[in-house]
């Protein structure tokens, strides 16, 4: 098995030595964890396929991998803010996205659904929660979290986690709910862009708990964006009326069926008649949108 790591369990309490990184033999120190430091036991209970956040990738997670495979734009901001990191932590890893293959990755991920679809060359994810991080203080050089956090029913918590395990920069890829609008769904899906903008936390609330110096990037979108979330189709509009690809955004999960059959209509026929395309029909050619996307990193001044 590449990159061999261990599961520490539901309840993220039993001590694991974990190997990371594909053939690499380094190893990072874990601690044991108490139970009171079971962040979302305390909170709210997990889903019956280990979810920790508001949405249960048991229901909607089966096909992620297909919709969301890492784009090759974002994984540069990322790689670069990374600097010269070598071990890095992932949380909320999911099916592996942004994970750089030439440092010693540890990805950390609660929910069984999305553990199955990390690809092979890609190191198995430990099962835990942000909020109650299995391992040592300052054990990793750089950590990251990617279009995640807005899960999480402790952000706080999550944040100081990553803060306490991490010697170097903490990226958190995530929306700013303050430009959701900019995107035309919410023409069409209003609700979708309400969920989305109660879900993620304000970008100064992530800045302030991450408690170091911080520096916020707009991330523009390429036209071609290989990661499906919401505005990756901001000129593809024809995309999201494929049910898999709303899927693979957590927030449809939120509205009510006839949200989703309205706005599946409205732009269908939108489409059809020509109306999108007089409208926003610039779109279709425009190499980068610049919408929410924002790259957060978290930096201890030395
Ligand atoms: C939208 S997916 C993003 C996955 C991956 N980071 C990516 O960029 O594709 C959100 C992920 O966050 C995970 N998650 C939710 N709540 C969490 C928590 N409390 N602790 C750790 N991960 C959590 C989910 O299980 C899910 O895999």
């Amino acid at each position: 098995m590449p990159g061999a790591s261990a599961d520490v369990g539901g309840d993220g309490r039993q001590a694991q030595n974990v190997r990371h990184g594909a053939g690499n033999a380094a190893r990072v120190q874990t601690r044991r964890a108490r139970p009171q430091d079971d962040g979302v036991a305390a909170l709210g209970s997990r889903h019956s396929d280990g979810s920790a956040g508001d949405a249960n990738y048991g229901v909607i997670g089966a096909g992620y991998a297909h919709y969301r495979r890492p784009d090759p734009h974002i994984a540069e901001f990322i790689g670069r803010a990374l600097g010269d990191a070598r071990t890095v932590l992932n949380v909320g890893a999911g099916a592996g996205s942004y994970e750089p293959t030439d440092r010693a990755v540890t990805a950390v991920e609660p929910s069984a659904a999305m553990r199955a679809q990390r690809p092979v060359h890609l190191p198995t994810a430990i099962d835990a929660v942000a909020g109650s991080l299995p391992f040592e203080d300052g054990c990793f050089d750089a950590a990251t979290a990617t279009f995640t956090v807005h899960q999480w029913p402790d952000l706080a918590a999550g944040l100081a986690e990553m803060r306490r395990v991490t010697r170097g920069p903490v990226l958190i890829l995530t929306c700013d709910r303050d430009a959701l609008d900019r995107f035309w769904l919410d023409d069409y899906a209003p609700e979708v862009t309400a969920v989305e903008a109660s879900r993620y936390p304000p970008i100064e609330t992530i800045a302030k708990a991450l408690g170091c110096a911080t520096e916020v990037l707009s991330v523009p979108i390429p036209l071609d964006c290989t990661d499906g979330f919401g505005e990756a189709y901001y000129g593809r509009p024809e995309r999201l009326l494929e049910p898999g690809a709303r899927l693979a955004c957590s927030a449809w999960s939120f509205v009510d069926p006839s949200v989703t059959a309205r706005f599946v209509s409205g732009l269908t026929q939108d489409l059809e008649s020509g109306t999108w395309d007089a409208k926003h029909g610039h779109l279709r050619t425009k190499s980068y949108f610049d919408g929410s996307l924002k790259l957060i990193v978290g930096r201890v001044e030395s």
